[in-house]
């Protein structure tokens, strides 16, 4: 196959929803299909991992939270697909959002049930930012739930984004029978407990008088509904769909894997391949010849006795291949991978080759941070790897005077990674580690004591938010930052952060400071 066909074969996806919405459910079933796994429950140990990939974070088996984003690849249909997993736990948003800049599209999944929850919200927010292609899949239809054209109504309203449903769903809960599927004009009928469709027929138009022999007195109400959807939703078109402005929306049960082939069917057809990467130099086309990628992720201590990482590079253009020398930008110099791994399902192998819109693990002994780019040679920097302004602060502290420089060389290796975020109180040069939840703090502690062993303690500090200043008036930045100088921290780039400790003296800053700009994202 050539460069460019293997290209337009790939999709690389996210698929995101608010915890337990069904996230960990559908992915698996489309592993299924892909047949990258042959029993149903092979996924549940990537979220809670019991069993298997044993050797991943110890953290991980204890707490059963999926910490890492992993990446699980699998061939369907002639197309290679990349799902981009996610952890489902709020308190790791950050490692979400950051795997959001390495998709080309997004699966969100909703509870039909509960319809938009705070995580799709935020979620959402993130793809917005991006423009980024999403397909909506409401679950759980085997049970009561909301009105469909309702939940139609709070996902444009909620999410800001217009939808199109492409299949309709027939009954609900108790009565479900199946769902009209408008792209593919047909009835696909569902039988309780049976874990698939039990039938699909062909209906190209619903007026059909034989409609009625499968869905009895459903019929009327699928008619009138289907006369709404094509009276109140424009017919459905890509071009909205890939510039991230209308949503195609699916019903089904990933549980009983109803509707989810449907989902993957169509998803392979309309969703991107690899899209055009906006570096700061440039825009990288996949299709250009030399190799380009950057870190999104990195995945620490497989094996506690060794300090070993692997770094997730998203390849951008050209092809990777093993053993090659490619340049670390950062570092400028030339580096080479005699193992590099892609993920197919639950494995993880050594790889010769990779395209655009491939995840490559690279093993790594610290030489990489989130936001790194590697090429053939050229000078690239990737934009888009915001960090977020963190909304839990403490000061962190060394508990044994013996383990300083461990503790030191731990703080920096796991911010470098992106664990969570330091800063430096200009006022007193005390370390503060800003993470998005309670759960981040403690995962922090744990590791700084295996990994390194160092021993730290927490003291409390009462902030609102951090937030990103500059200004093209220098003097006023000046002056902000003496008059504020007790409230003022660096990052570990050394920008200047803004430390309010209520919303109410961040608003009279922003009020008295009018020429300083406030940023709650780091990417500016
Ligand atoms: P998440 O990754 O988004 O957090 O959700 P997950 O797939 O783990 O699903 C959350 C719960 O919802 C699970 O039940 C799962 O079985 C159930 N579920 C998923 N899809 C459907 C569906 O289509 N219909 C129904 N009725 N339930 C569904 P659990 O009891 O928390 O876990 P388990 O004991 O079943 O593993």
């Amino acid at each position: 196959m050539n460069f460019q066909d293997e290209i337009k074969r790939r999709r690389t996806f996210a698929i995101i929803s608010h915890p337990d919405a069904g996230k960990t459910t559908l992915t698996e079933k489309l592993l299924l299909f892909g047949g990258a796994i042959h029993v149903a429950g092979a996924v549940k140990s990537n979220k809670i991992k019991k069993t298997a990939t044993s050797d991943w974070m110890e953290i991980e088996k204890q707490r059963g939270i999926s910490v890492a984003t992993s990446v699980m690849g699998f061939d369907y249909n002639g197309y290679k697909i990349n799902i981009l997993d996610t952890p489902g736990h709020q308190d790791f948003a950050e490692d979400t959002f950051r795997t959001l800049t390495a998709v080309d599209s997004v699966i969100i999944v909703i509870d039909a049930a509960k319809g938009v929850e705070a995580q799709t919200r935020k979620l959402m927010e993130v793809c917005r930012m991006r423009n980024t292609p999403v397909i909506v899949f409401i679950n759980k239809m085997d049970r009561e739930g909301k009105d469909p054209f309702d939940l139609l109504d709070e996902i444009e309203a909620e999410l800001s984004i217009h939808v199109r449903p492409l299949s309709w769903p027939i009954g609900g809960g108790q009565t479900f029978k199946g769902v009209y599927n408008i792209f593919e004009h047909k009835l696909d009928l569902y039988t309780p407990s049976k874990q698939t469709i039990t039938e699909s027929i062909k209906f190209d138009d619903i007026h059909h008088p034989d409609l009625e022999k499968y869905i009895g007195n459903h019929t009327a109400k699928l008619r009138e509904d289907m006369e709404i959807i094509e009276g109140v939703y424009p017919l459905f078109d890509t071009k909205p769909y890939l510039e991230g402005h209308l949503a195609p929306v699916f019903f089904g049960s990933a549980l009983n894997n109803f509707g989810v082939k449907e989902l993957l069917d169509c998803f392979v057809q309309i969703a991107p391949c690899p899209l055009p990467t906006q570096a700061m130099e440039r825009v990288i086309h996949p299709e250009e010849e030399a190799f380009s990628g950057f870190i999104f992720k990195i995945h620490a201590n497989m094996d506690p006795n060794h300090r070993s990482c692997i770094a997730f590079v998203k390849v951008c253009s050209g092809k990777f291949e093993r053993n090659v020398n490619y340049k670390h930008v950062r570092q400028n110099k030339m580096l080479r991978f005699s193992s590099p791994t892609a993920f197919m399902a639950q494995k993880k192998e050594v790889v010769d080759e990779a395209y655009p819109g491939d995840i490559v693990g690279l093993p790594d002994t610290g030489n990489f941070k989130i936001g790194d780019s590697l090429t053939s040679g050229e000078e690239i920097h990737f934009k888009g790897l915001p960090s977020f302004s963190p909304e839990m602060f403490k000061y962190i502290e060394n508990a044994d005077p013996m383990k300083a420089k461990q503790l030191n060389k731990g703080i920096d290796q796991l911010m470098d990674e992106g664990v969570a975020q330091l800063f430096i109180h200009q006022n007193n040069g005390r370390k503060i580690i800003g993470t998005v939840g309670q759960l981040q703090f403690e995962v922090i502690q744990y590791r700084l004591l295996h990994e390194y062993g160092a021993q730290s303690k927490w003291e409390p500090l009462s902030l609102y938010k951090a937030c990103w200043i500059e200004s093209d008036d220098k003097d006023e930045l000046e002056n902000f930052k003496r008059r504020k100088f007790q409230y003022m921290a660096v990052d570990k780039e050394g920008r200047d952060v803004f430390l309010a400790d209520s919303g109410y003296i961040l608003q009279m800053a922003q009020q008295d400071f009018k020429n300083i700009r406030f940023h709650f994202s780091s990417e500016f």
